[in-house]
């Protein structure tokens, strides 16, 4: 029966609410991830496009009950990189090969819309593509940052169920979230998106929406990240129990019904497994964003525990990441990797 639904899935991309369900209940699920594999090769290729990821403020205004930088969490040492410390780790990124630069913090009010968008302008001339991801913000000041050069957008809707977000996401609303990703499409962002797998009274029917959801946005990109509890949160007492098995398929069926996007292998899947990140790339993925952020902060990013190369540098990641994808067979790809590059060859 799964033979037939994952046969129908490689052609036609289509799949109804019921049968991601079952495919998401597989017990062995090596023909759904064989699938997403083939999928993944034929629309995307070999190549991995690598992003750099810099975590440049832990300040948050919201409280995200599953999140360890939450407003809430006193025991946090907060910090924030200047603007010029932001361009100095960019160009620092930029000297590894990278060809994109991620720009990611808590919503952190400091950064007002000039800042940002000299930070952006600056880290423009460095010939990459940039992506934010910096929260739910204006329609006015997304325009303000695209203006200035902001190629793309990462914002998590995290669970389509409403009622769970905004039981997770006190002071935060989920019809504004999905108004910022349309605010984003309309105005020529490459939209990220993505979900939280695992989160406290989360069904694999919602699940399902949440993939069907990225389908009909469409989003250019999403990333699957399994709920790793936090000890300073309100969700300390909760299990991960599963949550990796389960994000990797939710990550091979999204890689069914949008086979040309990009799709992240996330830290947390290595968090929760020491191949997680090949894993992925081996079931659907085709993105790696390693942290450049410096050493000296990493410590304090900390949204989920056990997060990977805490002590590493930014220039050993880079290396470390290349190795890893090299020992599958696949290799870095040197384009900025914008959604349907492969297909265009550019
Ligand atoms: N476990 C895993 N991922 C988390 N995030 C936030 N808190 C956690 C957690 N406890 C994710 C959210 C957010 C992204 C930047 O980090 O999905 O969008
Ligand atoms: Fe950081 Fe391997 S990715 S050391």
């Amino acid at each position: 029966m799964t033979d037939e639904i994952l046969r129908r899935a490689v052609q036609t991309h289509i799949l109804s609410k019921e049968e991601i369900i079952r495919l998401l209940s597989m017990q062995n699920a090596q023909t759904l991830f064989v699938a997403a594999d083939e999928v993944r090769r034929k629309f995307v290729g070999d190549g991995v496009y690598l992003r750099a990821l810099i975590e440049f403020s832990n300040y948050c205004k919201n409280n995200c009950l599953y999140c360890g930088i939450r407003a809430g969490n006193s025991h946090v040492k907060r910090y924030r990189l200047t603007p010029q410390q932001i361009i100095t780790t960019a160009k620092q990124a930029v000297s590894y090969g990278y060809k994109t630069i991620v720009l990611q913090s808590g919503e952190d009010l400091w950064f007002d819309t000039d800042k940002l968008c000299e930070i952006i302008r600056e880290i423009k001339k460095l010939d990459v593509a940039l992506t934010l991801s910096i929260g739910e913000k204006t329609r006015e000041e997304y325009a303000a940052y695209r203006q200035a050069g902001a190629d793309r957008y990462l914002l998590r809707i995290e669970t389509t169920d409403k009622e769970l977000y905004e039981k997770l996401d006190p002071q935060m609303r989920w019809e504004n979230r999905v108004r910022c990703l349309h605010d984003l499409k309309a105005l020529g962002y490459e939209v990220g998106s993505g979900s939280l797998v695992g989160l406290p009274g989360q069904t694999v029917e919602s699940l399902a929406d949440d993939l069907l959801f990225f389908q009909k946005l469409p989003v250019d990109m999403a990333g699957i990240g399994p709920f790793i509890p936090h000890q300073q949160t309100p969700l300390a007492t909760e299990k991960a129990d599963g949550h990796f098995d389960l994000a990797l398929k939710m990550m091979a069926v999204m890689r069914l019904l949008l086979p040309d996007i990009n799709i992240p292998a996330t830290t947390a899947m290595e968090t929760l497994h020491p191949q997680g990140r090949l894993l992925a790339l081996q079931a659907g993925a085709n993105v790696v964003m390693p942290n450049t952020t410096d050493t000296e902060f990493r410590p304090f990013y900390e949204l989920y525990p056990g997060k990977i190369c805490l002590g590493d540098s930014a220039e050993k990641c880079r290396g470390c990441v290349e190795n890893k994808i090299k020992s599958i067979g696949r290799f870095v790809a040197h384009k900025k990797g914008f959604h349907g590059d492969y297909l265009k060859k550019v």
